[in-house]
């Protein structure tokens, strides 16, 4: 099904580029950045993760004439309907401060008729292809939120999101055991199984 070489990772941020490359280089895939491509940031402009994510890489493929694949990620808190969902980094504001974010979320729970602390983390990953279809994979993580923040770990939310059966928030568990258990790596190990499963030689 994907038989290609060389994708675009439809992302600017550094430190996602080099993590994608490194798990896609064993695959014998080459990577490139929208960065290095000179690519622009479409605006997000979907309402659901795997529309912002499709909506990313079908711009860098369209762009580039290569597969790309793109990233949308975020919290979502059950008694505030799912936000901050996709708004996440906006969330945030610009330059973006998630000390305030996360006081945010605290006050829209606090105002919120329910004691639910219930929160999941959701990462979406979308792979075009030039002229062709999009495929998005979807990995989640279940937690709680709790208050105040903890931990200097973690990056955006991870003060405040504590997974079942810890006691520690992301921000206080090692960065390399938060990673093994992240919804991003959910949402990579799909994708790097179809990735596989494709790759294998067809009888
Ligand atoms: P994106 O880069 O547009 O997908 O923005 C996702 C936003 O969601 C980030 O800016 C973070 O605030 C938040 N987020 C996504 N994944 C995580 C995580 O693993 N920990 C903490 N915050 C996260």
């Amino acid at each position: 099904m994907f038989s290609f070489t060389k994708i675009v990772v439809a992302s600017h941020n550094e430190g996602k580029v080099r993590e994608i490359r490194d798990l896609l280089v064993p695959l014998g895939i080459e990577t490139v950045s929208a960065g290095e491509l000179g690519l622009d940031d479409p605006e997000e402009t979907e309402t659901t993760f795997e529309g912002n994510a499709a909506l990313k890489a079908r711009a860098a493929a369209e762009a580039s004439g290569l597969p790309a694949l793109s990233d949308d990620s975020g919290l979502a808190v059950a008694a505030l309907d799912g936000a901050p969902g996709i708004y996440s980094a906006r969330w945030a504001g610009e330059p973006r401060d998630f000390g305030r974010a996360m006081e945010k979320v605290w006050t829209a729970m606090s105002e919120a008729e329910s004691d639910d602390r219930a929160a999941k983390f959701v990462c979406v990953l979308a792979l075009a292809e030039p002229g062709g279809g999009v495929h998005t994979w979807r990995g989640e993580v279940e937690g709680e939120i709790v208050w105040p923040p903890r931990g200097g770990k973690g990056f955006g939310y991870d003060p405040i999101f504590q997974p079942p059966g810890r006691k520690e928030t992301f921000a206080e568990i090692e960065p390399q055991e938060k990673h093994a258990m992240s919804h991003r790596a959910r949402a990579f190990d799909k994708f790097l199984a179809a990735l596989k499963s494709g790759a294998e030689p067809r009888a």
